[in-house]
């Protein structure tokens, strides 16, 4: 860890510029982002990611789910265009992506995993979209699970040569990498810093204190607080690191940006709610102080 720079992450370490909107644009300038998430078992992790997504300033959100997980997305995220993908009991089939694939290609930023489950079929996808795209990624929760099941998976994410940004807990840096959670816990600057050369990417390993690296560089996030600690808060980090993305950030700078407004809004909350009453979805609906502040 020696001659990387590690640095606490303040307001004065983000790269705010890109953030501030011109008059003379559009919503093509803020970046199209696709989300594939969501299953028939967990819809709300694709709520809260596509809808973290739309409330993070980007152009466009497609969210690309099985329709047995959009039929609650509809009711609450008209900002939200939803592609229905084939499903098989209520998950995505490789055969129903590859039918909307051509329509995914053209966006500028994906976010894969949130709630899709661990299925060969999910597989299946990570792998033909790591072959076949070059479009910059954010892997998150399911997505991270193909990573720890599937060598071939992990060779092709180290070729792919459009920005990454991998999201895992503890777990799921441990199961990447086969070795203990109580490894990581021992050493998260190490674990990160070794996921992010392992696969030539921005590594966001999440905890209490959240750490972020490039390999070069290592942020350690103070702000948030156990109020967080809910499913849910994980699947709202991936949206706001893609929305972010897609307005034209590096990795690096769109990963310390979305941890910073994530945690900030989790606290600006805290200064009239508590900590059991805190929700994910409280934390999207409040980005909008976390943004002001910031900007
Ligand atoms: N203090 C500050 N921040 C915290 C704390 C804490 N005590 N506890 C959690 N957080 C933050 C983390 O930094 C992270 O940003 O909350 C978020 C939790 O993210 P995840 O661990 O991914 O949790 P979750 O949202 O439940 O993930 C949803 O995806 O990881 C898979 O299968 C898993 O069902 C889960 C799903
Ligand atoms: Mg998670």
């Amino acid at each position: 860890v020696e001659k990387i720079s590690t640095k606490i992450l303040s307001r004065e370490e983000l790269n705010i510029e890109k953030l501030y909107r011109y008059p003379d644009t559009h919503k093509g300038d803020y970046g199209k982002v696709g989300v594939v998430a969501g299953s028939k078992f967990f819809p709300g992790a694709s709520v809260l990611c596509a809808n973290a997504c739309v409330k993070s300033g980007c152009g466009l959100c497609f969210l690309f789910s099985p329709i047995e997980s959009l039929s609650l997305h509809n009711f609450r995220n008209p900002e939200i265009i939803t592609v229905a993908i084939e499903s098989k009991d209520g998950v995505v089939t490789f055969e129903g992506f590859k039918q909307k694939e051509e329509f995914l290609k053209r966006l500028d930023v994906i976010a894969f995993g949130c709630g899709l489950t661990s299925s060969v079929e999910v597989e299946k996808i990570l792998i033909h979209i790591l072959k076949n795209f070059q479009i910059p990624i954010v892997i998150d929760a399911d997505g991270l699970n193909v990573l720890a099941n599937n060598k071939e998976a992990q060779t092709l994410l180290h070729e792919y040569k459009a920005p990454k940004i991998l999201t895992p807990h503890y777990k799921e840096a441990s199961r990447i990498l086969s070795c203990d959670v109580s490894e990581v816990a021992k050493n998260p600057l190490d674990v990160a810093l070794q996921l992010s050369k392992k696969f030539d990417c921005v590594c966001i390993l999440k905890g209490a204190r959240t750490i972020i690296t490039d390999g070069n560089n290592i942020y350690i996030n103070i702000l948030g607080n156990p109020g967080m600690a809910k499913g849910g808060s994980g699947d709202v980090l991936t949206g706001i690191v893609t929305a972010i993305l897609a307005q034209g950030y590096s990795g690096l700078d769109a990963a310390k940006l979305a941890v910073y407004l994530h945690s900030l809004s989790a606290d600006i909350l805290l200064e009239r709610k508590s900590m059991q009453t805190i929700l994910p979805s409280e934390i999207i609906e409040n980005l909008d102080f976390a943004f002001k502040r910031v900007i």
